[in-house]
């Protein structure tokens, strides 16, 4: 055994290659919470306890960035009350982690529709990445009402108004164009994409991005995700044979 399961905290495994950067689908706080006979708003506060060791595991073990679908564009679309309390809950995280985010070196950012949160959720947000911009430890990126397809609409919109304008040429559009006009600008592709609790599906996450990363998907629901296991994919991780469309040989 080899984690402190007192603290949650696990020691970090010897590994060979560490990916910059990993993306996770925080799924099945939900279920976490129907099995106990819960409101599904418990199992959002739990979740964002596994949040808060995730994001710890992941600063230990040297992962560059660290972006985690936290509300996508589709979850407005969930009942007033439900919406209301992950809002709630987002302001309450970001303001009790501030702390740990400045020890721990880590920079707060967050890819998709900032306008579209309420006031105060976005105040918060402005000033947790003013505070913790100059941190160099592990970027954590919040997927905060974020959709693929809306990024790639934004994309298409912003270097089409660089065309026009006559600030890019037609030809020089291209893949690095397109990448450097996504939230994501600047941040590497994430090698290693995790999903929890057992859906086989993208969800409308880092559609542009993912073109060739490596899928983990476990039936864990997101409450229940220790560092242990997190580190235990980053293991598997290793083992996996990245072609990316060639051969080996
Ligand atoms: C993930 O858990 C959190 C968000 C999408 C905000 P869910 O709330 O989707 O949990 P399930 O999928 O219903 O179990
Ligand atoms: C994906 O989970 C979005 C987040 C984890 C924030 P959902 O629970 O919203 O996705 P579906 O409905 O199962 O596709
Ligand atoms: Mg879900």
């Amino acid at each position: 055994m080899n984690s402190d399961t007192a603290s949650g905290e696990s020691s970090i495994p010897v590994l060979a290659t560490i990916p910059e950067h990993v993306a996770i689908i925080m799924d099945g706080n939900g279920r976490w919470a129907k099995k106990r006979l819960l409101n599904r708003i418990k199992g959002h506060e739990k979740g964002s306890e596994t949040v808060r060791s995730i994001v710890r595991a992941g600063r230990k073990i040297g992962i560059k960035y660290l972006t985690l679908y936290a509300f996508s564009t589709e979850n407005w679309q969930r009942p007033k009350a439900e919406v209301k309390a992950l809002m709630h809950l987002l302001e309450r995280f970001l303001k009790k982690e501030l702390q740990e985010m400045q020890d721990n070196n880590i920079r707060l950012f967050t890819i998709g529709q900032q306008e579209k949160l309420p006031e105060k959720v976005r105040a918060r947000l402005q000033k947790t990445m003013a505070l913790t911009e100059k941190n160099n430890g592990m970027q954590l990126n919040l997927a905060l009402s974020y959709g693929g397809r809306a990024e790639i609409v934004r994309m298409v919109r912003s270097v089409a108004k660089q065309a026009v304008s006559g600030e890019i040429a037609m030809d020089a559009i291209n893949e690095d164009v397109v990448a450097r006009n996504l939230h994501t600008a600047d941040m590497p592709d994430p090698e290693l994409l995790i999903r929890t609790s057992g859906e086989m599906r993208i969800s409308n996450f880092l559609l542009w991005q993912i073109a060739y990363s490596e899928i983990f998907i476990t039936d864990t629901l997101w409450p229940d995700f220790s560092q242990e296991e997190f580190f235990n994919i980053l293991k598997e991780f290793q083992n996996r044979d990245r072609r990316f469309g060639k051969t080996n040989t």
